[in-house]
Formats: structure tokens, sequence, C-alpha cells
């Protein structure tokens, strides 16, 4: 099926949360319905969505439902066990595949994939066993980052490695097993850049941002990252290059570390859309999941260029809510709630979008931009 859908047709979302959310208002305002399978009920990408199925990802029957009720399938967070796609796949399109899918829920892929990409990485080892780690480490140095090679997100899955001490805890922890060392990349700013490609192959790609994490949560981003040239244009050029490699239909992002003297390595993908490309939502005619929407539903792509600079502040936890409605008396800045009851500690629960003229970012402190949010 290369044809776009026609108005009224229904994309079907693995995974109920945020970005699910946010890809089916999205896909909404192009026309179409959205039909959210997820194991949770009342989940984020539900409360907004046509239909829903709760069950579980393992679950054959429903899904083979669910993709009879569907004309395209799409998912929203990575770790979607890969066999879900391999049920739905022969039966209803599914954008992005399953390849790009098994790929980026494995580091070790990942990583081997980045650098065939042109991406550069720091150095790592696959670690399967207690010696291999310290094999690893002697080979390596230390400090390094230990981490699952599955199932990660938010600085979940991962250890830092100071001292030889520090091995047998940390492979006692980590689970799922096996592990990657990575060398620890001593960055001056963490990057990452959004690029959506269509089902014809063009490619739209997002300025470049810089992220800042607080408790291993993305915490501020900011658009565009200020950056020497060089820097910004080989994080679109990265990014645009693992779209095209994955063969990826819809959005993604690559997360870079950014060196003192200008070099980037990449760090992880994610296929789908990502939190450092919300403030697309605000500073940009097309955001990050009309992109997405578009590109799944067969549509062309919109323009990624921004009209504004931004800052995206996470709203996190009980401390992130207590902010609102305080950020509601800027007029430069919008909200975006996530339908979340309960704010627990850690918990993604919304974000806000300061909207700043074209080019003002350069010439503002941090404390300016990020002033009352
Ligand atoms: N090799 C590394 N060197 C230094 N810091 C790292 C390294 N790997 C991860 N980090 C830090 O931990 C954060 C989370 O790691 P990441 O690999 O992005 O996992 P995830 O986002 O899936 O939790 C990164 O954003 C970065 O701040
Ligand atoms: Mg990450």
């Amino acid at each position: 099926m290369s044809a776009p859908l026609p108005p009224n047709s229904t994309i079907g979302i693995l995974g109920g949360g945020q970005l699910g959310r946010m890809t089916a208002l999205a896909a909404a305002a192009l026309g179409y319905r959205c039909h959210i399978y997820a194991p949770e009920a009342d989940s984020p990408g539900m409360q907004v969505s046509a239909a829903a199925t709760v069950a579980a990802y393992d679950d054959a029957e429903a899904l083979k439902r669910f993709a009879a009720s569907v004309d395209v399938v799409t998912f929203e967070f990575e770790n979607v066990p890969a066999a879900c796609l391999d049920i739905l796949a022969p039966l209803v399109p599914c954008r992005p595949g399953v390849q790009a899918l098994r790929i980026c829920q494995d580091r070790l892929l990942e990583k081997k994939f980045l650098a065939e990409a042109g991406v550069p990485v720091a150095p790592w080892r696959a670690v399967t066993s207690e010696a291999e780690l310290e094999a690893a480490v002697a080979e390596i140095g230390l400090p390094a980052v230990l981490k699952t090679t599955r199932m990660g997100y938010d600085g979940r899955g991962q250890a830092v490695l100071r001292k030889p001490e520090d091995l047998a805890a940390a492979w006692a922890r980590l689970d799922p097993k096996p592990l990657i060392l990575e060398a620890f990349v001593p960055f001056a700013a963490e990057i990452s850049a959004v690029a959506a490609r269509a089902v014809d192959g063009s490619v739209a790609v997002y300025d470049a941002v810089e992220n800042r994490h607080t408790h291993h949560i993305l915490d501020y981003s900011f658009a565009p990252a200020r950056l020497p040239q060089a820097a910004a244009l080989a994080a679109k050029a990265g990014v645009a290059s693992v779209a095209e490699k994955l063969d990826l239909v819809g959005v993604l992002a690559v997360e870079f570390f950014l060196l003192a003297d200008g070099t980037l390595l990449g760090n992880e993908i994610a296929p789908r859309p990502h939190n450092s490309g919300h403030w697309t939502m605000d500073a940009c005619a097309f955001s990050q999941f009309a992109q997405h929407a578009r590109a799944v539903a067969g549509l062309p792509l919109g323009t990624p260029e921004r009209h504004h600079d931004a800052v995206m502040k996470n709203l996190v936890g009980p401390e992130g809510m207590k902010r609102w409605p305080s950020v509601m008396e800027h007029p430069d800045v919008a909200l975006h709630l996530y339908g979340k009851a309960s704010a627990r500690e850690g918990r993604k629960m919304g974000h806000v979008n300061r909207v700043l003229p074209l080019g003002s970012l350069a010439t503002m402190s941090d404390e300016e931009i990020c002033r009352g949010i």
C-alpha cells in the first residue's frame, strides 16, 4: 500500500502513553481515527482516541482483531515486543517496520547500526558474564557505563562504574542480561535531532536541540541547540542517514553526546516521536506528531522549518504538577498535559513550551529563557 490513507481511515497505535496521545491528536486533525492497543485501561492515548483495545502484547487473538480493525499500525514506544509486529505485519502495513523496532530495542544492534550509518559511537563491548565484564573494563577503562541491552529508559537499567569494586554489584543488579559496557563520555552537552521519513523516502529533519537531564529524566530541551555550525549539520545529517538506512517510515530521534572539541558521538536511536521533539508542537508549522501521522498515513511530509525558537520543560511528578497553574500565566508558554491521574515521583505528566522570537536563544541566558517555567 503506498497511496495515502483516505480521511476517516484508522491508524492503530501500539502503546497508550503520551506519545501515542499526541500522535492521535495530530492524526485527528488530519481526519483520521486512532485505535490504541495497550495493556493499561484509561491510558493517555485512549482518552483521545476513537477506539481502544486493552490487552497484553502477547495476546495473539486480540492482536489479530486489532489488525482487522485498522488500516495501518504504528507504535509509540520501542519496548513493544517485536513478536507483536511479527503477528501484525502479514495482516496490515506496520510503519515503522519490525526491523527498525528490533534494532532500536537492543543497544548492541543499535550501536553497530549507528556506526554503519556513519554516526561514530564511543567504544563499547558486549558483556555476557562477569569474566567478560572484567575483560571489557580492562580494555575500555574506568569510568564506564554498564547498561542492560534491552528495556532501559530514563536512565533505568544502567550503572556508572568508577572503581574496580563497583563491578560485582552492578553485574548482580542489572537485569535482564546480556549487558553492554560503554566508555564514559565526558560530554560538554547532550544533543538530539528528530527526522521524519515518508513512504516515498523523502526526509524532513528538524533543527538539533540541546537536552538537559535531572535525575536521568529529560528536564529541558533548548531549540535550537547553541552549537558550532559543523556539529549542528552533523547531527542533522546523522539522523537523516539513520532514517534512510533503517528504511524508516515515521519519525525517529537520535541522541548524541557533544564533546568539548565539537565531535559528536551517537548514543541512542528512538524509532518514534521523542520527548526532545515536543518543542516542535509550538515552534514549527508541522510538529513531530503531525509528521509521524502524515508519514504513517502515506501523506507527504510538511516542512520541518522552525518559526520560533523554543524551550521545552517537562512537568515531572508532583513537583512538575505544582508548576500548574503558574506556568499558565505566561502568554508565551503553551501547556500540554497527558491526562495521567496520579503524579507519581518521576512520572512525566506533561510539558510546556515557551516560544521566543527566532534567533533569541543565542542572545539570552538560560536563566532568562527559562524564567517562570
Ligand atoms: N556512555 C556514557 N557516558 C556518559 N554518560 C552517559 C553514557 N551513557 C548514558 N549516559 C547518561 O545517561 C543518560 C541516559 O542514558 P541513555 O543511554 O540515553 O539511556 P535511556 O535514555 O534509555 O535511559 C544519558 O542521557 C546520559 O546523560
Ligand atoms: Mg536516552
